[in-house]
């Protein structure tokens, strides 16, 4: 295994000590996350259900026999959320959606009580936008939802993937991201947007850093 992932798979066996056992526990998704998975797998800890964020969470979390339950069936709550990240600042503000499951991940991120946020030391940045922005958008509106980020000084790709939502994604290369709330609000403004992928509003309540001389736990 190479260095990077070493760091995910420590900062993800950290995260082991915010599962609550009994209790209902969001997902999120990604390599981070998928090395969590294995390591709740084989903790022997044993939760009510787990929320899924995408497909291939659910699917990986399926194959070790952890339950999978839909959130429209949980009533209050989550009370802890792993999921990892693309870039976070001193703020706990995040970019997500490298792999493209922003929408569902922002949506257990609002409902739970703790967003635990698990990423290898090269996700930390002083400034937000080096990583591409992820918008998720509805397949009718890229071509509008491009031009108004090339109004606000982006430049967009469209990313060759449909999302479990069946959308598409639009990555914006080459934002100064210096105010992440407020950017976030105006773009989800845009008609076409369904997600953009700074978590501001919403960012994370503790940040497990893998480093090589160990776990950073950083809270804001
Ligand atoms: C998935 O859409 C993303 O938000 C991931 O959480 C993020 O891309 C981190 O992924 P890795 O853990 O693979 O770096």
């Amino acid at each position: 295994m190479d260095l990077q992932n070493e760091l995910k798979q420590k900062a993800a066996a950290a995260a082991l000590e915010y599962v609550k056992e009994g209790e209902y526990l969001g997902v999120g998704t990604g390599s981070t996350v998928s090395f969590f998975i294995t390591e709740l797998a084989t903790s022997g800890k044993r939760v009510k259900g787990c929320v899924s964020s995408s497909e291939a969470t659910t699917r990986q979390l399926l194959a070790y026999g952890i339950p999978v339950c839909d959130l429209n069936d949980i009533v209050g709550t989550i009370p802890v959320y792993v999921d990892g990240c693309d870039e976070i600042d001193g703020n706990f503000c995040m970019i997500k959606g490298g792999g493209g499951a922003l929408t569902r991940e922002k949506i257990l991120a609002e409902a739970s009580d703790m967003y635990v946020c698990i990423a290898d030391a090269s996700k930390e940045v002083k400034q937000l936008g080096k990583f591409p922005l992820p918008l998720e958008v509805i397949p009718m509106a890229v071509s509008s939802v491009c031009r108004a980020m090339e109004e606000l000084g982006g430049h967009p790709t469209v990313r060759d993937m449909v999302t479990d939502n069946g959308n598409n994604i639009v990555d914006v290369h080459g934002l100064q991201i210096k105010e992440p709330t407020r950017l976030e609000a105006a773009i989800n403004q845009i008609p076409g947007v369904v997600t953009c992928g700074i978590f501001g509003k919403r960012g994370a309540d503790v940040l497990l850093i893998g480093t090589p001389e160990g776990v950073r736990t950083l809270k804001p």
